[in-house]
């Protein structure tokens, strides 16, 4: 998979300006919140101390009953035109209990009702209210002029009326206060703070985007680095199968050499001694005895060929056993018929014990036979000088069930370990007139019924073979 180049910067770089942005926006409307309640607090006790004051040192109760005598309204006038001498007060307004403007410094207004205007029901209540307004909700034609005003209610309750703890509010005085300059510190203060909030965010997103930006570049270089190695690997990966195909390939010419070698060297001799006789035979052509000795010899050298080329073809050619029941002391008794006039010309002592009650086996016989001939035939050809061979043959537990175990032992020459390595090998011959493909047919045949052929053997302590088959048959044979 391959990632888009510099996806890891993109992604950190908006995901990090849409936080800092939010970061700083939330940090300037909580400033701006807590300056603006902040004033409004200070308009709710410092400057609803100041009316109050003033108001209960110059007015009565009785001013807001009788508010339309001259003395009154000359009261109001006296006390209340004073707020108006500070800059930023724009308005002042006077209210009885029933809601009714009693002064003002907008004469028109006199004499008006506001029932329905919730702070100032909030005032009468007794609760001073202090509040920012927009001026298209201020209530009223005449004061739609302000932009921004700050609405003070203080509501008047004269000290030492009515019953201590219960005094009763005899009326309201409202101020509209034009809070522009507080406003413009406050708004200075405000850009202020989104200017520094701004700066930070700037300065820690281009810190961090510098310290994201190496990383995805180490990244990339790591994956252009594991990108070479891979290429790398294969590159080696498509040698090696090169070179095990040429492996493979000079193994396959080593085996063809090897068994051009044995084949070569299988029938150099016959075929040496063939041309001899024939040439002997040819330059007497007058005697007829010798003639015919060389033909025999001929002829004899022409049947060994044969048999040499019937061993080496039995060895590669693939065979399926022909099964039938065949009795292992049997096949035993005619490998030895077969041999017993060359046992009895070598001086072989011939030992037999073949145990009874062998199970019977589902094999092919002229194979077994064959697999039994050529290891017996080896203990003879070890044994020139004579010796003893034993041939046993008992009961076998294997793995698949009973079976037979045949060992042949012969008290000849031996073998060392490295020729006792290869006696299964084919074309391996110690031998002048061998193939080297007796053994490697045994263990085809024996490998072929499902059975083992193993040898152990030490110079001059002879040898013993040991073949075991599986029976797989069912009978059981009565010796
Ligand atoms: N009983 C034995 N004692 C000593 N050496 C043995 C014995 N059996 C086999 N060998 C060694 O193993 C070699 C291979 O035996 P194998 O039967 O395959 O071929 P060969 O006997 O040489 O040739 P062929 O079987 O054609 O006569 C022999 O040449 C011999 O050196
Ligand atoms: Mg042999």
């Amino acid at each position: 998979m391959r990632l888009k180049r510099w996806s890891l910067g993109r992604t950190f770089a908006l995901l990090s300006l849409l936080i800092i942005g939010l970061i700083t926006a939330a940090q300037a409307v909580l400033q701006w919140t807590l300056l603006r309640a902040d004033l409004l607090e200070w308009e709710r006790t410092v400057s609803a101390d100041t009316i109050r004051r003033e108001a209960y040192a110059g007015l009565r109760p009785a001013d807001f009953a009788g508010w339309r005598t001259p003395e009154a309204q000359e009261r109001f006038e006296r006390i209340l035109r004073r707020p108006l001498l500070q800059l930023e007060v724009l308005r002042v307004k006077v209210y009885d209990t029933d809601a009714r403007v009693v002064w003002s410094d907008e004469p028109r207004l006199i004499g008006s009702r506001f029932p329905d205007n919730e702070h100032l029901a909030e005032a009468l209540g007794g609760v001073t209210v202090a509040h920012l307004e927009r001026a298209r909700q201020a209530e009223n034609l005449y004061e739609r002029q302000f932009k921004e005003t700050v609405e003070l209610y203080v509501p008047l309750t004269f000290p030492g009326t009515g019953t201590p703890g219960t005094a009763t509010v005899a009326g309201v005085v409202e101020v509209y206060k034009n809070p522009s300059r507080v406003l413009a510190g406050l708004s200075r203060d405000r850009w202020t703070i989104v200017a520094t909030s701004l700066g930070g965010g700037v300065v820690l997103y281009a810190v961090l985007f510098g310290i994201v930006r190496r990383a995805s570049r180490q990244l990339l270089a790591q994956r252009a680095d594991l990108e070479r190695q891979t290429a790398a690997l294969r590159a080696t990966n498509r040698e090696l199968r090169e070179v095990q195909e040429q492996l493979r390939a000079s193994a396959r010419m080593a085996a063809i050499g090897e068994v051009s070698a044995a084949v070569a060297h299988g029938i150099r001799n016959p075929l040496a001694n063939i041309r001899a006789a024939a040439q002997v035979a040819g330059e007497a052509p007058g005697d007829r005895d010798s003639v015919e000795r060389y033909l025999a010899a001929i002829t004899s050298e022409v049947d060994r060929l044969g048999r040499w080329l019937r061993g080496l073809l039995d060895s590669v050619r693939p065979f399926e056993p022909q099964l039938a029941s065949v009795s292992p002391n049997e096949i035993v008794g005619d490998v030895v018929t077969l041999l017993r006039e060359r046992i009895a010309r070598s001086g072989v002592e011939l030992n037999l014990a073949l145990a009874p009650a062998l199970p019977v086996l589902e094999a092919d016989e002229v194979q077994l036979q064959q697999a039994l001939l050529g290891v017996v035939e080896n203990a003879l050809d070890a044994m020139p000088e004579g010796g003893t061979l034993t041939v046993r043959t008992e009961r076998s537990e294997t793995a698949a069930g009973p079976g037979v175990r045949v060992t042949i032992q012969d008290t000849g020459e031996g073998m060392p370990p490295d020729r006792l390595a290869r006696v299964f090998d084919a074309f391996f011959t110690t031998k002048a007139r061998g193939t080297g493909l007796g053994l490697a047919i045994t263990r085809r045949i024996v490998v072929a019924h499902h059975g083992t052929v193993d040898v152990s053997s030490a110079p001059a302590h002879g040898t013993i073979f040991t073949i075991v088959l599986p029976a797989r048959g069912v009978a059981t044979e009565v010796a």
